[in-house]
């Protein structure tokens, strides 16, 4: 059964305040997770609190339900106290920061009791270990809401598609990732990073895509094995509901223009991936978008299901998406990603799992990727808190075979 939980504020990426939680159990097993933080958060994730109201309101109300009663190792037992602690639908009560972090460090405790590395935990006795390994999307260049003066498009990434190894495709992202330094140079561009360690130079999207698509194809020639790349676009971002129409700048595109705009990015540079290229609330432009190039391409719904069984299930009805990005924050525990997980994987949509732009050296996504056989995760490239994720995968792939 669990002994305690404590909660207290630490420090995220970007120098802000986030919850951490300790889970300690009566049989000595120990836990520890922290909340990540988004900057381009959909409209319809889970409520984040400022921290120090979350934390006194998990003391308050979730501490009490799980100290004496729950055991760590029973996830859905853990997630089910923390939704009743909470009695809203939206974690707005005690903060989906707070509930996220008692939950994943529960499960990290659960781990420990039983002695098993936590993919192992997560995943079960019966986890497929055949099935394909997550390749990292590596965040190369990027602006929108994570850096002043860049990109429109918030991401650009790496996407090693046929890397023989999960270290081949890591390192094969920190190619392309310096590559892209390189070019930069070459063209005279200065460049800062961005929150998640792409790089931000002040270049039209036109001259990004010819930059990351020269770099993915110079580190392809030297690793000799498939580099592509992929987007997030983020476009809700980008999106201005009263005109009904997308700004990029100056210049603008209506919703068709816009799935027009992006099924020829697809075509034009072989994308692998493309994230959020519609508004959160356009069901039918990303239906449109999927069912013309969802057969070379994998189109994925973050801000559009936030991890929320509920929007995906009216995806999954309309045809909006063929993936789904997994954020456990956006949603609050670890159960209701799974379930989310779930429920794609069984109507045949790929799971992606994913950072935040605010992260912490917390390393559970790594091991819920590998979990749930997700088909990739998107971590970042570079900075520690972003490799804290890649080396624990480069990690579990030698404990997993
Ligand atoms: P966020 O961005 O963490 O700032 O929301 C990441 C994403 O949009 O995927
Ligand atoms: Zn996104």
């Amino acid at each position: 059964l669990i002994d305690s939980v404590s909660l207290r504020r630490v420090l995220d990426s970007r120098g802000n305040p986030t919850v951490e939680a300790d889970v300690l159990t009566q049989s000595g097993g120990f836990g520890r997770a922290a909340a990540p933080s988004g900057a381009s958060t959909g409209e319809y994730e889970a409520i984040e609190l400022p921290p120090t109201e979350a934390i006194a309101k998990a003391r308050e109300h979730a501490v009490p339900r799980l100290v004496g009663t729950v055991h760590a190792g029973n996830q859905r037992d853990v997630d089910a106290a923390l939704h009743a602690a909470d009695g809203t639908d939206d974690f707005s009560e005690i903060g989906a920061n707070s509930a996220v972090a008692i939950s994943m460090a529960a499960s990290k405790a659960g781990a420990d009791v039983l002695g098993a590395p936590l993919f192992q935990h997560l995943g079960g006795t019966f986890r497929d270990a055949d099935r394909s390994f997550p390749i990292p999307l590596g965040n190369v260049v990027g602006g929108g809401e994570h850096a002043a003066d860049a990109t429109h498009i918030q991401e650009f990434l790496s996407a090693p598609v046929g890397a023989p190894s999960v270290v081949e495709a890591v390192f094969a992202n920190a190619d392309v990732h310096a590559t892209v330094a390189e070019i930069l140079a070459d063209r005279g561009i200065a460049a800062a990073k961005g929150d998640e360690g792409a790089w931000a130079p002040a270049v039209s999207d036109a001259e990004a895509f010819e930059i990351v698509d020269e770099a993915t194809e110079r580190v392809e020639d030297a690793l000799g094995f498939e580099i592509t790349f992929g987007l997030d676009v983020a476009a809700s971002e980008l999106y201005d509901a009263d005109a009904g129409v997308y700004r990029y700048g100056d210049a603008e595109r209506t919703s068709a223009e816009q799935v027009e705009y992006m099924a020829e990015l697809v075509d034009e540079y072989d994308l692998a991936y493309v994230e959020d290229p519609l508004d959160e609330d356009d069901y039918d432009g990303f239906a449109d978008l999927t069912d013309r190039v969802g057969d070379r391409t994998l189109i994925c719904g973050d801000d559009l299901f936030v991890t929320n069984v509920e929007r995906l299930s009216r995806g999954i009805d309309e045809g909006a998406a063929n993936s789904i990005l997994i954020k456990p924050n956006q949603i609050g525990t670890l159960s209701d990603a799974f379930d989310a997980v779930e429920l794609a994987q069984r109507n045949g949509l790929d799971a992606v799992v994913s950072h935040r732009s605010g992260e912490t050296e917390d390393t559970t996504i790594a091991h819920l990727a590998v979990a749930t056989g997700a088909s990739f995760i998107k971590t970042g490239t570079v900075g520690g808190e972003r490799t804290a994720k890649l080396n624990e995968l480069i990690r579990i792939a030698e404990e997993a075979v």
